[in-house]
């Protein structure tokens, strides 16, 4: 990849994120070349370093010794300053620190200015950074954020308001991690480079689609982030409304951000947003209990012990359009499941006539066809078809024809931080969610979530190495469909 140039100012830069992600990632962007003599970082949180102790926790992060020259140099790029994000006047220091880091790499006064602290503080960042002057470049000047974009539709119209104060959408990029995998970005290639698959892809072929978002851990350490949003605004709201606006949407006029995301609105836009009845019937909400040596979510560190957030949520999805109507989109997620994975299973219909099950022939019915998208962990399709039993008679079976990324290829595929760093500095919004699709996922979620706040449920309801609550099977059963992944 060729060398790009910029400027990064990470604020909440002694962060979590910073130090697990943001840093490494911009490691394996430097050992590819992405970045090698053009880039300077400045990091500013509230904490008091200097930047040898700033470079020594950034050559913690990359794990890496004092003795790897290559990664010495790349640390060497990096400086420190401790930073009250409300303190106008200190935007000046940091202004200073950025035009030196300018000259000294020639940075041409491009600058990214990435913002991982709390969401109530972008405002006040945005508009002083452009007050101040810090955007008064010749360069492009770009935003990256963080999750979570609000808590509902108003909060998140308020927090964009803020930003546009200051910044153009063009220049502003919402991060959604899970738009990074490389499985998510191949829903697209699968779609549109195949012609068996596109020519299928609607009501009349596709019985229903399933997307599971499966996790194996709790809470762990951030009950104070979590019980305040639950899985309906952790995993909803964001990740499944983006894998579902791309399974849905139609064939973009190019493969460009802006023909992208304008075909992911539309689709979010026939979205059917429910009413209250029907909120209350397509969506169901779960919380974990006790397991054999599990605590039950109420009982974790920092939890209320009456708390009822959901930590599972499933729900069907209608979409209101030619190509949708009639076929549901089935979606779950939640913390102390079965595993952890992410698998997108298309089901098709079944042929309409089975001619080979007459009652002297006493086959098994023919099975429907699906297509599975494994997401993660392992990388892969997995495509059921009926084919005859080898030997004397006629029998059908399922058979699947299966494609593994390898382990070598897994090993080379980038982090999504990786390369969603990466397509910041392309000046590149393919991967991130515009405005719309936030403000459409948020009018939808906050259908539910108003339903479930009026309502008092009976939690716990799963237990710790389940796939949630009986509720979940439930709803699909009702439609007289199975989910595809069970126990
Ligand atoms: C984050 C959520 O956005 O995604 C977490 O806040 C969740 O709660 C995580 O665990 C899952 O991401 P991944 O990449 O591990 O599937």
């Amino acid at each position: 990849a060729a060398e790009r140039t910029s400027l990064f100012i990470f604020f909440g830069g002694t962060g979590d994120l910073a130090y697990r992600k943001l840093y490494p990632s911009m490691y394996n962007l430097y050992k590819k070349g992405t970045l090698r003599e053009h880039f300077g970082v400045l990091g500013t949180s509230r904490e008091k370093l200097t930047d040898e102790q700033f470079r020594d926790q950034v050559r913690k992060s990359l794990g890496t010794t004092k003795t790897d020259k290559d990664a010495e140099k790349f640390i060497s790029h990096f400086v420190y300053e401790a930073h009250d994000v409300t303190d106008k006047a200190h935007y000046q220091v940091l202004k200073t620190r950025a035009e030196e880091l300018d000259k000294k790499y020639e940075l041409n006064g491009n600058r990214i200015f990435y913002l991982s602290l709390a969401p109530s503080f972008f405002g006040t960042v945005a508009g002083f950074l452009k007050t101040e002057g810090l955007t008064d470049t010749k360069g492009f000047d770009r935003v990256v954020i963080e999750k979570p974009f609000g808590r509902d539709f108003d909060s998140a119209q308020q927090l964009n308001d803020a930003l546009s104060k200051s910044f153009d959408e063009e220049q502003i990029f919402r991060i959604d991690h899970y738009l990074g995998k490389e499985m998510i970005q191949n829903i697209e290639a699968v779609r549109f480079g195949n012609t068996l698959v596109e020519s299928l892809w609607n009501n009349r072929y596709i019985d229903n689609i399933q997307v599971t978002l499966s996790e194996k851990l709790g809470v762990e350490e951030r009950a104070s982030y979590y019980d305040n949003s639950g899985a309906l605004r952790d995993m909803v709201q964001n990740h499944i409304m983006q894998i579902v606006s791309l399974l849905a949407m139609e064939q973009p006029v190019s493969f460009t951000d802006v023909d992208i995301r304008a075909e992911k609105v539309k689709a979010l836009r026939s979205l059917r947003v429910y009413n209250v009845a029907e909120a209350s019937t397509n969506f169901v909400r779960g919380q974990y209990g006790a397991g054999d040596s599990q605590r039950a979510y109420r009982d974790e560190d920092n939890v209320p012990h009456d708390s009822n957030n959901d930590t599972f949520v499933a729900g069907k999805l209608l979409f209101d359009n030619y190509r949708w109507s009639g076929t549901p989109f089935y979606i779950r997620t939640g913390k102390m499941l079965a595993d952890k994975f992410t698998r997108v299973d298309v089901v098709f219909k079944k042929p309409l006539i089975d001619i080979f099950s007459f009652p002297q022939n006493h086959n098994a019915p023919l099975e429907a066809n699906v297509l599975t998208m494994y997401i993660e962990p392992h990388a892969g399709f997995s495509l059921r078809l009926n084919a005859k039993t080898n030997g004397q008679g006629f029998q059908t079976e399922p058979i699947n024809l299966d494609y593994f990324v390898d382990a070598k290829d897994s090993k080379a595929t980038p982090e999504p931080y990786e390369r969603l760093i990466h397509d910041v500095m392309k000046g590149d919004g393919t991967n991130f969610s515009s405005w719309q699709e936030v403000s459409y996922a948020w009018r939808f979620v906050d259908q539910i979530r108003k339903v479930w706040d009026l309502q008092q449920p009976q939690f716990p309801n799963y237990t710790p190495g389940s796939m949630g609550p009986a509720s979940a099977d439930e709803l699909i059963q009702r439609d007289h469909r199975q989910w595809v992944y069970r126990l």
